[in-house]
């Protein structure tokens, strides 16, 4: 029981660090780039890169050992529960890929561009669009986790 609840502890933590991180910078570092400070953006993002990481890690280790609490697999799937587990588990899929995206790809690429003097406003579309994309489906995921959590 205390084991199982750090562990969701853990998942819970991992997840505020990794959303809320992104959050910050989507609404707040993120507009404040656009308007000139691209470098200020780029190396905080820079910064932020491995707690991000080291959250979705954590996150999704946690995720998968909170599978293996969730009973017997019959109940599971009878329950509709499988089928939820199933969805968030694509959800978090794409999240992770479109991160990877704006964090190893176009972060990079914004990099490219200041060190090169050139307009950087393309860069930061991009990052703008996938910061979008991911928060919007980490809403969702943690509907599903919540959902999953008090379906039995
Ligand atoms: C492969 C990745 C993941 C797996 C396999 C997974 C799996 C699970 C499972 C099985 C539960 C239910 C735990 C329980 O009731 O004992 C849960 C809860 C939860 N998950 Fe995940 N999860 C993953 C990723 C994520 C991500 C990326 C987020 C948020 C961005 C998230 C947010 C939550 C939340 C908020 C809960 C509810 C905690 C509570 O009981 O209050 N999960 N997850």
């Amino acid at each position: 029981m205390t084991f199982h609840l750090v562990v969701l502890w853990l998942h819970v933590l991992g997840a505020i660090v990794w959303v809320g991180g992104l959050m910050y910078q989507a609404h707040v570092l993120l507009p404040a780039a656009r308007r000139g400070s691209a470098g200020l953006f780029a190396d905080a993002a820079r910064r932020g890169r491995p707690i991000a990481w080291t959250a979705i890690a954590l996150v999704v280790l946690t995720g998968f050992y909170n599978v293996t609490r969730l009973g017997p697999v019959e109940r599971v799937m009878e329950s509709g529960t499988g089928l939820v587990l199933a969805a968030k588990f694509i959800l978090v899929l794409a999240a992770v890929a479109l991160a990877g995206q704006r964090d190893f790809a176009q972060l990079p690429r914004l990099a490219r561009a200041l060190a090169a003097r050139e307009d950087p406003a393309r860069a930061l579309g991009a990052i703008a669009w996938l910061d979008r994309a991911v928060l919007l489906l980490a809403v969702v995921i943690v509907y599903l986790g919540l959902a999953i959590s008090r379906a039995g």
